[in-house]
């Protein structure tokens, strides 16, 4: 069922909040943990939908997975370990999800067919599909690549050394998890870093694992299959994507002042932050520490002018999640902003430039669509005009990102539906409420 809100000008935001565990590393945790032999523990899971279908599919393949009080409790079958599942895989919004378990499948001797809501099957798995094809898996797919899909699986599957026509983190870690259970050694190239949670968790997981990185900075990842994962104790640190709503809002809205703690700082996924200083931002990092093999720290943001800024487009992998509300933090900047070379924008859970564009322009904010990009005229502080109702196509990060420019804006901004918002960030509105927005 829908869920419409409405947010308007807000008084300055202040206080102190966490957000919820990050929701990459989550999946991994889980999926990690499914493949050891014995029980891991996980503190500060994401207990978001994205996450808990992950859980709801490895039960279904083998892996007994419980909650008790505030920790996660798992108990892996092993590599090569999982069992056929029953019903088919429901997936509901979750890329992540789909793509690393497509993975996990096809270099076990199992089908298994993986369904999602309407934003996922409107995304494309060619992606994956085409390596985990090269390995040896039979792929049948819906037209164009997508859900509904079937991956029967083969074992023992091929190795091959795969270079990734896009920086995709679901794409690198789909073929280290089918690469796991796959004999000899299995290699990606990856030319730009994407995120690099599967390699820092599987190392921690005891999987042979090499990262060597060239002169030009390209990575090249090998795992050698058909090893025995080590159960862990995991900590997972608070997600940096979630941790950017509060951040923008903070800069944006005049007076505030914000503390985030426990926030993931890992490089590879803390552009937005970067960014956000180098626009006049005053965010300050503090108490950084080292949490499960992750940097974690305190962010204390205060409000601040911003400049408009063009991001190199080399960045954007390490902030793909966070160009919504970036936008946003633009059309209040002083001065034009200009981001391009983020053509992947437009397949995460809805075609996010479109959307944005459209969603910003109703609200009166000065925006240009480009083919790979988005170009956004600042007000120099002024509120947004505001009054538009915001479509959100199912994507918690347009419902999100769009309340923060609510926050910003004159008259209501309305957000036809919150509910997508339980992917990633339950009590996301909890935690703007606690930092006084009415
Ligand atoms: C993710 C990788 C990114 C990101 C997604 C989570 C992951 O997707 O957008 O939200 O956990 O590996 P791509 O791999 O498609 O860039």
């Amino acid at each position: 069922m829908a869920t419409p809100r409405s947010f308007s000008a807000s008084g300055p935001l202040r206080g102190t909040i966490t957000v919820p565990g990050d929701k990459s590393i989550s999946h991994r945790a889980l999926m990690f943990a499914a493949l050891a032999v014995g029980e891991s523990v996980i503190d500060g899971l994401l207990e978001g939908e994205d996450v808990l279908a992950t859980a709801a599919a490895l039960r279904t393949m083998g892996a007994t997975i419980e909650k008790r009080s505030d920790t996660w409790h798992v108990w892996g079958v092993g590599v090569g370990g999982l069992l056929q599942p029953q019903p088919a895989l429901d997936m509901g919004n979750s890329g992540t999800s789909t793509r690393l378990l497509m993975g996990l499948v096809a270099s076990h001797p199992i089908t298994a067919t993986f369904i999602g809501d309407a934003s996922l099957s409107g995304r494309p798995m060619g992606r994956v599909i085409e390596p985990l094809s090269t390995m040896g898996a039979d792929i049948t797919a819906s037209p164009g690549g997508r859900l509904p899909l079937i991956v029967r699986g083969i074992c023992p599957a091929i190795p091959i050394e795969y270079r990734l026509p896009v920086a995709s983190a679901q794409v690198k870690s789909a073929i280290l998890l089918a690469g796991l259970n796959t004999p000899g050694i299995t290699r990606v190239i990856e030319p730009v870093a994407a995120r690099d949670h599967s390699e820092r968790m599987l190392a921690g997981f005891g999987a042979e694992l090499t990262v060597e990185t060239d002169s030009a900075g390209v990575r090249t990842i090998s795992i050698r299959g058909e090893t025995e994962l080590r159960p862990q104790n995991i900590t997972v640190p608070g997600d940096p994507s979630s941790a950017a709503f509060a951040t923008v809002a903070t800069l944006l809205v005049p007076g505030s002042s914000v503390t985030i703690a426990n926030v993931g700082m890992n490089d590879t996924r803390a552009g937005l932050y970067k960014v956000l200083r180098e626009m006049g931002g005053e965010i300050v990092t503090t108490n950084l520490r080292t949490v499960g093999g992750e940097p974690v720290a305190d962010l204390i943001v205060h409000h601040s002018a911003l400049i408009g800024i063009e991001p190199l487009p080399e960045i954007a992998a390490t902030m793909i999640d966070e160009y919504p509300v970036l936008f946003v933090a633009a059309a209040l900047a002083n001065g034009r902003s200009v981001f391009r070379g983020i053509e992947e924008m437009r397949v995460k859970e809805s075609d996010r430039i479109a959307v944005m564009a459209k969603a910003l322009t109703d609200c009166g904010a000065r925006v240009e669509e480009l083919p790979d990009g988005l170009i956004v005229e600042g007000t120099g502080g002024d509120l947004l005009a505001g009054g538009a109702t915001v479509a959100t196509h199912l994507d918690h990060r347009i419902a999100m990102s769009m309340t923060v420019a609510g926050l910003v804006s004159r008259t209501a901004v309305t957000i036809d539906d919150m509910s997508p918002v339980a992917t990633s960030y339950p009590g996301f509105e909890e935690s703007l409420r606690a930092l006084g927005v009415a």
